[in-house]
């Protein structure tokens, strides 16, 4: 077992702003909207807020391209209203994580106005400039990951920039001390402030290849995936060590580090409790694993990868546990069934991932089992990632519908959609008209209609969530997986000296039964998300997503 951290304890809730509450009537979401809505949170016992960014920003990627980070964006509010809301967190005992997106910035930021002004500004180096390799030819082959060419040529200056993401997010280049001194100054403002701590975008990135090379391109294609070229490349721990050494390690501040590309051989360095990076990390294998089987879920690749990322933090680290964030297609209409099965798969996915050993972090509206969303026409949507892959699919010859059958499934709108509060216009969300259009299922599925139903799948977030307060075992104890091989049933047996629990979710829609290793005896079932369960001695007899905790007791 670790070391007791206010942090391990807490579930955490994520905050898309732009879509979770507004409460001037212009759309979108903003400050004062969240401090409406702390009630809830607290009500649900959420301990521990993240927000994604709300910094000043043209908004390209939804706040993600930052053009002054010390600024609240003028559609959230002022900093007075951040100050309120931090106080207001803080009076209901829960804590304020803040997006810190260093990666890149805005090309509206005004360090890329200067950095592009000239070849001679003192600024041209904060970002990576190069020249083609000959006239009208890309200094390298790499892919953005938002579609096309990683760089983008400037008239002016006749050199190209880099932008992993999009366009208006140029790259800064972290090989520049002068770059690295103004981000840790800006970090410790904010941790000046007060705020708890950071959830760390894109931080796998800010290493590049050394010489920035082509990479290998056997499909002849015009841009090739990247990732190669600047994911967890060989260098990253310098920086890191440094930025952490000078920013959060001087502070008791608790940091989540977006970690695409860091596998289980580095959790170590990333997430060790005595030297690591970060407290925690969000690492991508399982969610990954969507897309790879046309039907949906592939089980045991799912309990491989998470059981993994158990092993290799025990006792060195601790996992940030999640199934849904704004950036993923919403979990029960992919790894589960929003049709038939809708209440009984969220739960079950939420079961299933919840009680192993990780801080839980739920992405708003999971608690209700939010689901995608389908808009026909792509004027409906506002995702930069959609409209790039939108176009560029159709400018390659795929047929439109193809195009929008891989959005429905896999867009980022999909989680982006208005929080559903009630079943009034525009879901409570807006008295205005939403920036993205307000999932139409809205007048079933809502918080408002769930609070009052004891059987809703809000309430049974709150039990767990209570549950995991009462019994630290399920926070700290150790994580078996049981029944490896069952192609329905993921379940695993959390245990410290003296107790011992069962967890067990059918993630699917047939009836299954498992046996319980004959080492245990089933005593009580203390969470189930069917009413009617009754003890059946070594056997779980499970009906379609039935999940749930049981004590158990050493035979
Ligand atoms: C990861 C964020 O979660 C995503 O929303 C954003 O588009 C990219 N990083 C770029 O900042």
């Amino acid at each position: 077992m670790g070391k007791a951290k206010w942090w391990k304890e807490a579930v955490a809730y994520e905050i898309y702003p732009k879509s979770f509450k507004d409460a001037n009537g212009d759309g979108i979401g903003d400050i004062q909207g969240i401090i409406e809505k702390l009630d809830y949170l607290e009500d649900l016992g959420i301990e521990l807020i993240w927000i994604c960014p709300i910094y000043q920003s043209p908004n390209d990627d939804n706040g993600y391209d930052i053009s002054d980070y010390k600024e609240i964006a003028a559609e959230y509010g002022t900093m007075a209203d951040f100050e309120a809301l931090l106080e207001e967190v803080h009076k209901r005992g829960m804590r304020l994580i803040m997006d810190l997106v260093i990666n890149h910035t805005s090309d509206e930021h005004e360090w890329f106005i200067e950095s592009k002004s000239s070849k001679d500004s003192e600024y041209r180096d904060f970002y990576i400039w190069r020249s083609g390799q000959e006239k009208g030819k890309r200094p390298n082959n790499w892919a953005s990951i938002f579609g096309g060419s990683i760089w983008e040529y400037d008239d002016e200056t006749e050199e190209y920039y880099m932008h992993i993401f999009s366009k208006k997010q140029p790259d800064l280049n972290w090989e520049n001390q002068e770059v690295r001194n103004r981000l840790y100054e800006m970090v410790n403002w904010w941790l000046d402030k007060g705020i708890d701590g950071f959830r760390i975008d894109a931080i796998s990135h800010i290493k590049k290849k050394e010489g920035l090379p082509d990479l290998p391109n056997p499909q002849k294609e015009p841009f090739v995936e990247s990732y190669d070229g600047h994911l967890n490349q060989p260098g990253i721990d310098v920086f890191l060590t440094e930025f952490t050494e000078k920013t959060t390690k001087q502070y008791d501040a608790v940091t989540v580090g977006e970690a695409n590309g860091v596998t289980v051989h580095d959790a170590e360095h990333w997430a060790d409790e005595e030297s690591g990076y970060f407290n925690m990390i969000f690492q991508f294998e399982h969610v990954e694993l969507w897309g790879t089987k046309s039907s949906g879920l592939d089980l045991n690749q799912l309990k491989t990868s998470l059981s993994r990322w158990q092993a290799a933090l025990d006792k060195k680290g601790w996992n940030a546990l999640f199934i849904e964030n704004h950036d993923l297609p919403r979990v029960v209409s992919t790894w589960g069934n929003d049709q038939t099965y809708h209440k009984e798969s969220a739960t079950a996915l939420a079961v299933m991932y919840f009680f192993m050993q990780g801080t839980p972090f739920i992405y708003q509206g999971q608690e209700l089992g939010m689901t995608n969303v389908k808009y026909h026409t792509i004027d409906d949507y506002r995702d930069v990632a959609i409209k790039n892959y939108y176009q560029s699919e159709i400018e390659k010859g795929k047929a439109q519908e193809e195009v929008m059958t891989y959005i429905w499934s896999n867009g980022r709108d999909n989680s982006r959609t208005p929080m559903q509060w009630k079943n009034t216009k525009q879901a409570g969300f807006t008295e205005g008209t939403a920036w993205l259009k307000v999932n139409p299922n809205y007048t079933t599925l809502n918080a408002e209609t769930q609070q009052s139903d004891p059987d809703s799948i809000y309430h049974f977030y709150k039990r767990m969530i209570q549950l995991r307060k009462t019994e630290k075992t399920l926070i700290y104890g150790t994580y078996t997986l049981i029944a490896e091989q069952h192609p329905q049933v993921f379940a695993y047996i959390r245990s410290s000296e003296e107790r011992h629990f069962l967890v067990y979710a059918n993630l699917s829609s047939k009836n299954t039964s498992v046996d319980v290793p004959e080492e245990w005896r089933i005593k009580k079932t203390i969470l189930t998300n069917y009413t009617d369960r009754t003890e059946s001695g070594q056997i779980l007899n499970l009906k379609p997503y039935e999940a749930g905790i049981c004590k158990i007791t050493p035979v």
